[in-house]
């Protein structure tokens, strides 16, 4: 059963999940933030923290056992190829983090999201707070997760094609994505930014997978997941989010594009020389050309070439051919071939190979 709120209690409702049934598991769970009194902004006016019943415990025994029993339910419902996240701030990261190493989760990054617009610390009592911690973690060691990395560098619009690092700059969420009720009032303290989930499920699903957030609050989980094609199963406690939830999650439709396919991590159909020999894309002795033309060798029937009296495979041919340092580079990036008496790139033909394949 999926693309479900669950109106409950995660201590609950996660026991009930299969085994190994979910791909991904997005948790921003309560921070215990232990706020007292009434915090009030420079100018006087009251500000709206995160001061809910929700989010009370009575010690810190109290909050660890609390994160253990959901972190472990997670690790049993998640997949072996599966990841979980969890958000939080100084104030639980690092009883969440140890309470995960304790049951076998795998870290596999720790990421500072940056508030490029934090809460001002009012009183000017101490540095202003202006970030949060993701940990992305995996069941154990041997875990083999979905990671979309080229997925992740095209989503590196600070650094334009560059790998994608571990310090995430992103507004709190404001304005109209706010969820907000009909006097205006925000409906939740601590509504999480869509783009943020949407760059967490991105990278680490693959479409129609299923993302589990047991703690689901205003379902901005459930928002990014239905508008990247992924299914969701939702968990929250109290009826008005879930409320306020399910009527956003009904406007969110699916959004078709490279990162919502994963285009760029689907990975190229299989092409060898041989095969390509066998479809008549290339010719057994025909000449291999470096693109200025000058050097050749001689396509031998199971795809290495003839050269300089040598049979080599293409990619270590290629480096001798253009007498370069690297013992070997990839072949496809140099030779060539004639085609109605011009020179072309024999990757050029193996991208109409696989065209042909999938028709
Ligand atoms: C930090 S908020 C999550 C906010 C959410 N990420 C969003 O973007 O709206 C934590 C949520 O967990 C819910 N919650 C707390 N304890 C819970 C429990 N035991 N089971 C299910 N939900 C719980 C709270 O009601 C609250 O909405």
């Amino acid at each position: 059963m999926y693309d479900i709120i669950i109106n409950g209690d995660s201590l609950t409702e996660l026991p009930k999940l299969p085994a190994e049934s979910v791909d991904l598991i997005f948790a921003d769970p309560p921070y215990w933030m232990r706020t007292e009194g009434i915090l009030r902004r420079t100018e006087g006016t009251e500000f709206h923290g995160c001061n809910d019943d929700w989010d009370k415990f009575s010690s810190l025994d109290d909050y660890e056992s609390f994160s253990l029993q959901w972190l472990k339910e997670c690790r049993r419902v998640l997949k072996r190829s599966g990841s979980l996240w969890v958000i939080g701030s100084m104030q639980c990261i690092y009883t969440i983090g140890a309470a995960m190493q304790k049951l076998g989760y795998w870290l596999i990054n720790d990421i500072i999201w940056h508030k490029t617009n934090p809460t001002p610390n009012f009183t000017g009592s101490r540095l202003n707070n202006s970030h949060e911690t993701l940990i992305w973690a995996v069941k154990d060691r041997k875990s083999k997760f979905t990671f979309n990395y080229k997925t992740a560098k095209a989503l590196n619009h600070e650094s334009p094609s560059k790998q994608m690092g571990s310090v995430w700059r992103f507004p709190v969420c404001s304005g109209n994505e706010r969820l907000k009720d009909s006097q205006g009032r925000k409906i939740h303290t601590t509504q999480k930014p869509l783009a943020m989930l949407e760059r967490i499920i991105a990278i680490s699903s693959k479409p129609g997978n299923l993302v589990l957030d047991p703690f689901a609050g205003t379902m901005t989980t459930g928002a990014a997941a239905k508008k990247l094609g992924r299914h969701y199963i939702m968990i929250e406690r109290e009826k008005i989010y879930c409320d306020y939830g399910h009527e956003r999650l009904k406007s969110i439709t699916f959004e078709d594009s490279e990162i919502s396919r994963a285009d760029y991590d689907v990975k190229p159909i299989k092409a060898t020389m041989p095969e390509m020999i066998r479809a008549g894309y290339f010719h057994e002795g025909e000449k291999f050309l470096l693109a200025d033309g000058k050097e050749y060798a001689q396509l031998q029937p199971d795809g290495k070439l003839l050269y300089c009296g040598k049979i080599i495979d293409m990619h270590t041919c290629a480096a001798l051919a253009k007498n370069l340092r690297a013992e070997r580079v990839n072949g496809f990036d140099y030779w060539c071939v004639i085609r109605d008496n011009h020179l072309v790139s024999i990757r050029e033909i193996r991208e109409n190979y696989r065209n042909s394949l999938k028709h």
